[in-house]
């Protein structure tokens, strides 16, 4: 089977969040099974090393409306695993992936550049094409809209993964002359259409052969209005389409036995070795270094959906406990102010580290005793996975993936493996946090709680066997119904949209 997985992000190019880990350890994971999955993706900075190395497939044009604009489809394999990269200085030689007012026009360029790279795959000629999120979407129904009664694209089969509702690709109906497609026929309701303007998603979504979230409970919550953001409706008609499949994590990124950017290793055998971390941690950090004051840390984008306002309406009474609090993470200005003033109140006590630091991270994931994600939403979450295979027990809200993998201690059964609150309130949230650190005092039972963490399985190989049976369903299914485009059309169309040369 061959699948290309399409995705504006991937670890260990470019990474602005857990995307980017996905779009590298979901592929790795499913080519271990023994599926020719590869990554295609836009070339932003690289460093010369990587420049060097790569391979050169091909140069085109693509038209976005009126412009005329040069692609080139670059190819490389790295850590075993095949990558393409769509070339356009212009649109992608940028330090970020996305956050910028011409999105629209980068990702309409990406999507439209893949779909004619297709062309220079050489052997290479997928029988699915799985795009992720809202950047991508578009070349599932594009694919049609511009070849449809061409073989090599009829053939191919696609599935459409969310890993974030909120974020849909949304734009002024202004931004339809990128596509040159035909208003009437497409700018509709069951198409591009959304209120007033187009959802780049909600066409993704509305055309896949098949619809996958990064939770079961996601999947759930994504079909009613408060979680959909304006596209639970189109969900629920696609509800039968729709599957959950939760996130695992890259255990050789993530191993605390051998990994070499936390201060010291250790296991699950030998967890004695995590106090080293955390009293090397509290010495990096400024705070306190005292191994029994418990650390309680985020590391997190500073965001509404993550909660952090609750934590800024707990922060007064949860610092009146002898804790310390680490955060970590980059995001609203509000948040990261407010979260600089909380340090500044409780110095020595509270440490933020406004900073996308990937190595600082990981000490913190290794150093700390509590990881808290307080999120309003959360598709699948990565953190608590990676908290847990570092011996940090979670304490979670419980929604989408958070509720999906982390369940409530259980002091009579010794069952369970965090602590968990329902509602999105500051109290249930110190509830939990002042449940958690009873336990964290009974030494025995926190032990055991450690060891229940790290002894989780979070690898992919679970989700991977999901997604290669839900491949293999998509290809024996019928073809979907697509826009009945005449064949003598077709290729002017082609031409007129595309043309390579
Ligand atoms: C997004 C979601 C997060 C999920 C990740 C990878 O960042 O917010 O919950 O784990 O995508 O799927």
């Amino acid at each position: 089977m061959k699948i290309l997985f399409v995705a504006a992000e991937a670890y260990p190019f470019i990474k602005a969040g857990g995307l980017g880990d996905v779009a590298y350890s979901l592929p790795k994971a499913l080519r271990k099974s023994g599926m020719d999955v590869r990554v295609i993706m836009p070339r932003y900075k690289l460093p010369k090393k990587i420049k060097r190395i790569m391979k050169k497939l091909a140069s085109y044009k693509i038209y976005i409306g009126w412009k005329t604009v040069y692609c080139s489809l670059w190819y490389l394999e790295w850590n075993g695993l095949p990558y393409y990269f769509i070339d356009n200085p212009e649109y992608f030689y940028r330090p970020n992936p996305y956050g910028y007012n011409d999105d629209d026009e980068r990702f309409v360029c990406f999507s439209k550049a893949v779909l004619e790279g297709l062309k220079y795959m050489g052997d290479f000629k997928p029988d699915i094409m799985h795009c992720n999120d809202w950047h991508t979407a578009l070349a599932i129904p594009l694919k049609d809209a511009y070849y449809q009664g061409n073989s090599l694209y009829d053939d191919i089969k696609t599935v459409f993964t969310i890993h974030n509702i909120l974020y849909q690709g949304v734009y002024g109906k202004d931004t339809l002359w990128m596509l040159g497609l035909d208003e009437k026929k497409y700018y509709t309701e069951n198409k591009l259409k959304y209120y007033d303007g187009i959802s780049f998603m909600k066409w993704g979504i509305a055309a896949a052969d098949k619809v996958t979230t990064v939770s079961k409970s996601y999947a759930e919550e994504i079909q009613q209005s408060w979680f959909g953001y304006g596209l639970h409706s189109v969900l629920r008609e696609r509800k039968n389409d729709l599957h959950g499949i939760v996130n695992g994590i890259d255990y050789e990124v993530f191993n605390p036995e051998n990994d070499k950017e936390i201060f010291n290793n250790f296991s699950r055998e030998i967890p004695s070795g995590k106090k080293i971390n955390k009293l090397k941690l509290q010495e990096k950090l400024g705070l306190e270094v005292n191994e029994n004051i418990p650390i309680i840390a985020m590391v997190t984008r500073l965001t509404d959906q993550k909660g952090i306002g609750l934590l800024e309406g707990a922060m007064h009474r949860l610092m009146k406990r002898e804790v310390q609090l680490v955060i970590t993470g980059t995001g609203q200005e509000h948040y990261e102010n407010a979260l600089r003033y909380m340090e500044n109140r409780y110095k020595g006590k509270v440490k933020v580290v406004i900073e996308f630091d990937q190595i600082l991270s990981k000490q913190i994931y290794a150093g700390s005793d509590l990881f808290l994600m307080p999120s309003k939403f959360e598709p699948c979450g990565l953190g608590q996975l990676i908290a847990m295979r570092y011996g940090t027990v979670p304490i979670v809200r419980k929604t989408g993936g958070l509720k999906d993998t982390v369940k409530e201690y259980n002091e009579y059964t010794g069952q369970g493996n965090g602590f968990t609150f329902n509602n999105y309130s500051t109290e249930d949230m110190l509830f939990s946090i002042e449940r958690a650190l009873s336990f964290y005092e009974k030494k025995e039972v926190w032990n055991n709680l450690v060891n229940t963490v790290m002894n989780e399985d979070n690898t992919w190989e679970k989700s991977a066997s999901k997604y290669k049976k839900l491949y293999e369903r998509v290809l024996l299914a019928k073809p979907r119904k697509v826009h009945n485009v005449k064949k003598k059309n077709r290729k002017n169309k082609e031409q007129l949209l595309i043309a390579s040369c």
